[in-house]
């Protein structure tokens, strides 16, 4: 791959606007977007006439080399990456899991894993217990790892979850070093009910996991994490928002001035939860994931709620497992490893959801899969924009191809894919990632150890004014009360 492209032609799409143009880059980095950029022979050229060029797709959730309900998910930080590329996504940002509650041993163990990167990333990191050294350690991550964002798990009792007390203090300690609380927001008490219920009644199938953990749970956890961060005066991302409950908690908090931030994943805007109930245990056991894909109905109100800005951003959850580990799960729906793919997916099903089906500009595309990530997490503009200056990481997209979804087409290490058979119009033809041409005629080229790790810095936007509010509180509240005993 050549270190210098000219990209000739091509509709330039920022979040912030569209235009003709040319766009250079040299060395990694984009150094010229304007009309006819002349070039030596030594330039790579790309033609982009009729097609669009945009930023590459930043997925903000993603679980790569995840060691989970014991196993591993089969796509790592090599070959789902590479995947990724395929799908025109150039970044993503994955989750950290502390060893034995220690946040230095996770980052250690997940900078090993992303050794082998062939696209940038960069890291969350979750909170599963509470100490003095945990608090001291998140300091750490924000001021020396690059990370600046903590995942509060509400579910996955006797495993990842914690209580209220720990939630909020680390709300309090997010809000202190200027990183963003996210949830997994259900209520993993209430979910471990809903599990009895279904053993009781003899449903062990796939179907059970969604009928265990209705979203009136995750309606319940997102309304409680919404209210503990109000409490606490810091700004909050959920994660994963499946259901209608989620986000109506969120459209109500927005509207109330609250920074709060949904993400819809494109398992829930693109399926319903019939999956579930396929008589194949292998094609059920593929859906389950938590919170579950839900019923009919609610993957349109998301749409919808992403069309209006009560939703932001798109990510994928990506925790790709394949039928054999499914089927860990044959006897019992609570040992079905959860986790649906995505990452590849994720560019063309959300263009092919909102801006074929008319509910969104190409501008607001850019937007939700990859601009809105970047300021969210404190990159932009190095990532989420074609400016002078940005890294070269920019899809060219035709707008006038197809793309076709199939398990034995796809780049996952899995044998099965959630969005079997899906069609719509549109195409990543080019990928370019850190400058290099990485997706090109449907072949990949990518480079282990290419990847770089993109550090995070703390307080991002979100955090602006957030003293003013505090100060007007306390002086808001009136003097202590002088009290005497009644003797005196
Ligand atoms: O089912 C899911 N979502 N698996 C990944 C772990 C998580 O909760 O994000
Ligand atoms: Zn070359
Ligand atoms: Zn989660
Ligand atoms: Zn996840």
């Amino acid at each position: 791959s050549s270190s210098k492209i000219l990209i000739k032609g091509g509709t330039v799409v920022n979040a912030h606007g569209e235009e003709v143009a040319d766009v250079y880059v040299k060395d990694g980095i984009i150094v010229a977007v304007k009309p006819n950029i002349k070039v030596g022979d030594d330039v790579t050229v790309l033609d982009a006439t009729g097609k669009f060029v945009m930023p590459g797709g930043i997925d903000p959730h993603t679980h790569l080399s995840f060691e989970f309900m014991g196993t591993e998910t089969v796509d790592d930080f090599f070959n789902g990456q590479a995947a990724a590329l395929a799908g025109g996504t150039t970044m993503h940002i994955d989750f950290v899991i502390p060893v034995s509650g220690s946040l230095t041993a996770g980052f250690e163990a997940y900078e090993k894993k992303a050794k082998k990167s062939c696209m940038d990333y960069g890291f969350h990191m979750a909170i599963t217990k509470w100490d003095e050294v945990v608090s001291k350690e998140m300091e750490i991550m924000v001021k020396e790892k690059g990370i600046n964002s903590f995942k509060f798990f509400l579910a996955y009792k006797g495993a990842l979850m914690i209580n209220d007390e720990l939630l909020l203090e680390g709300f309090k300690k997010c809000k202190s070093l200027g990183a963003l609380a996210m949830v997994h927001a259900e209520n993993g008490d209430a979910v471990y009910e809903g599990q009895k219920r279904m053993i009781e009644l003899g449903i062990f199938g796939p179907e059970g996991h969604a009928l265990s953990r209705p979203s009136l749970l995750e309606g319940e956890a997102t309304a409680r994490a919404i209210r503990l961060a109000g409490f606490v005066n810091t700004p909050l991302y959920v994660v994963h928002v499946m259901s209608i409950d989620a986000m109506e908690e969120i459209a109500t908090a927005r509207r109330k001035g609250q920074r709060v931030i949904g993400e819809p994943v494109v398992s829930g805007l693109a399926l319903d939860g019939s999956g579930v109930w396929d008589p194949d245990f292998v094609t059920a056991a593929k859906f389950v994931m938590s919170p579950p894909i839900r019923a009919s109905g609610h993957d349109k109100a998301l749409q919808a709620a992403l069309s209006t800005g009560i939703l932001q951003l798109v990510g994928t959850d990506h925790c790709s497992f394949n039928s054999t580990q499914k089927a860990l799960g044959i006897d019992d729906f609570r040992n079905i490893p959860n986790g649906v793919n995505g990452i590849e997916e994720r560019m063309h099903l959300v263009w092919d959801i909102m801006v074929e089906s008319g509910q969104i500009s190409v501008t607001d595309y850019v937007r939700i899969t990859s601009t809105e990530c970047a300021r969210i997490f404190n990159i932009y503009p190095r990532k989420g924009a074609i400016l002078p200056g940005s890294d070269a990481d920019i899809i060219i997209f035709n707008p006038n191809s197809s793309f076709e979804i199939t398990a034995k087409s796809h780049h996952s290490r899995s044998d099965t894919n959630v969005f079997e058979g899906r069609r719509g119009k549109g195409k990543v033809e080019v990928t370019i990632a850190g400058g290099r041409i990485v997706w090109e005629n449907d072949e990949l080229k990518v480079v282990p150890g290419s990847g770089k790790y993109v550090e995070m810095p703390p307080f991002t936007y979100l955090f602006n004014g957030i003293d003013k509010a505090d100060a007007e509180y306390l002086s808001s509240l009136r003097a202590p009360v002088k009290r005497f005993k009644s003797t005196d």
